[in-house]
C-alpha cells in the first residue's frame, strides 16, 4: 500500500480514538484504517487512561484482533446501547453518505452503527468523492439461496453484479455464511432510492450504503487531518 495513504488511515483513526472517554461502550470496527484505533484504543487501556471500557466488534476478524490486544469486549445483546463507534469507509459523499462493505463486514457494522450514538467514520483522503457510486460498488449481502434470482434483481435495479471471491477463488462467506455481490451502478445521484430497492428484496441481508448514520466524519490527508460533523 502506499505509504501515505497508510500513515493518513492511522493518522485519522488515532484522531478518533480522542473521542473515547472512560466508561464508554464502544463499537470497533473492520478493516485497515479501523484496526489502527483498535491498536490506539488498547494503547490508551493498557496505559490506564481509558478504564471500564466495553467494547463491541463488528466482526469475527475484529474480535480475535481486539481479544489479543487485551480489551474487554461485550455483546450487543450486553450492550445494546453503543456510545461511540469508530469505523471505515471505501467512498465518503460530501453530506457524510457512506459506501462501507469492502472487507465484507457490512452487515454487523451497519447493526453496530444503528445501534451507536456517535458514529465516526474514519478514511483517508483517496476515499472522499463528490456522489456514491464514483469509485467503489455497492457490496449487497445475499442468502446463498435464491443467489440467480437476487443477480437478476439487482441486474433490473441498475447494477452490474459480480460475485465476490476469497483469495483462493471460492466464493467469499460473511461472519453470517452469506455471499457478497459487488453492485457497480456508476455515480449514484439518489443513494436513498437504491437503498429502499435493496431494502425491499427478500434474500438481501445487508448493503454497503450507509446513509444518514455517520455523526462525524475525519479526513487525513496531505494537508492534515480535517474533522467534520452531522446532526443525526
Ligand atoms: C469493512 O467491511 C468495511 O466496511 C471497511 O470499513 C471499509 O471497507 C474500509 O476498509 P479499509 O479501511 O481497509 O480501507
Amino acid at each position: 500500500m502506499n505509504q501515505d495513504l497508510a500513515s493518513f488511515k492511522r493518522m485519522a483513526a488515532e484522531h478518533a480514538v480522542t473521542f473515547v472517554k472512560p466508561g464508554m461502550v464502544v463499537g470497533l470496527g473492520h478493516g485497515s484504517t479501523a484496526i489502527w484505533a483498535v491498536r490506539r484504543i488498547a494503547d490508551r487501556i493498557h496505559s490506564g487512561e481509558l478504564r471500564d471500557i466495553a467494547a463491541i466488534p463488528c466482526s469475527l476478524t475484529v474480535e480475535r484482533d481486539a481479544r489479543e490486544l487485551g480489551i474487554p469486549l461485550a455483546t450487543l445483546e450486553e450492550q445494546p446501547a453503543v456510545d461511540i463507534t469508530i469505523d471505515g469507509a471505501d467512498e465518503v459523499d460530501p453530506a457524510l453518505n457512506v459506501i462501507k462493505g469492502g472487507g465484507g463486514a457490512l452487515l454487523r457494522e451497519k447493526i453496530v452503527g444503528q445501534a451507536t450514538k456517535r458514529y465516526v467514520i474514519i478514511v483517508d483522503e483517496s476515499k472522499c468523492s463528490p456522489t456514491l457510486g464514483t469509485t467503489w460498488p455497492v457490496p449487497v449481502e445475499v442468502l446463498p439461496f435464491g443467489l440467480r434470482a437476487h443477480t437478476l434483481y439487482l441486474e433490473s435495479i441498475g447494477a452490474t453484479p459480480k460475485l465476490r471471491r476469497a483469495t483462493d477463488g471460492q466464493p467469499f462467506n460473511t461472519d453470517q455464511g452469506n455471499l457478497i455481490l459487488d453492485c457497480a451502478f456508476g455515480p449514484i445521484p439518489d443513494p436513498r432510492s437504491i437503498a429502499q430497492k435493496l431494502n425491499e428484496h427478500a434474500g438481501i441481508v445487508g448493503h454497503g450504503l450507509f446513509l444518514g448514520m455517520a455523526t462525524d466524519l475525519i479526513v487525513a490527508g496531505s494537508s492534515g487531518i480535517r474533522h467534520e460533523t452531522c446532526a443525526r
